[in-house]
């Protein structure tokens, strides 16, 4: 299997998801190859849960990464589940127009890019 595929599928083994039973895996992978996992962590105010693939973003910025090329959503889905609207933001701030790979359990993937499933973001460039 792919590697940046099974790194989201192990991730998502560690998903912290007490309250939703939603378990959801990342692997962010950066120019130089390296790969960078979350999975999602939720706490008892709901609201301060963080997503998969924000985790996967602030571990990569947090370890020095900074150019990345594609990151992998896993989710036991039949219908593949993308990224939510916060986490488009984020990937499009600090990944770009990366591709986003969906995945479920069962192997069913699939691609898009991140500015078709983000049009028209607001970023630094208006700033
Ligand atoms: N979740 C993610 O981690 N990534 C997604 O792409 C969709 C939703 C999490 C947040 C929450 O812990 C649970 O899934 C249910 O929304």
């Amino acid at each position: 299997m792919n590697p940046l595929i099974q790194a989201a599928l192990s991730a998502r083994e560690n998903a912290f998801a007490p309250f939703s039973k939603f378990k959801v895996g990342a692997a962010l992978e950066d120019v130089d190859g390296r790969i960078h996992t979350g999975c999602n962590v939720e706490n008892a105010t709901y609201g301060l849960t963080l997503c998969a693939e924000r985790v996967a973003v602030f571990k990569a910025i947090s370890e020095g990464a900074r150019k990345f090329v594609r990151v992998v959503v896993a989710a036991d889905t039949a219908t593949l589940t993308p990224p939510c609207g916060a986490c488009r933001q984020i990937l499009w701030e600090f990944c770009g127009d990366v591709s986003v790979v969906l995945v479920n359990l069962h192997g069913k993937t699939e691609t898009y890019q991140l500015k078709d499933l983000f049009p028209k973001p607001f970023d630094a460039s208006y700033l």
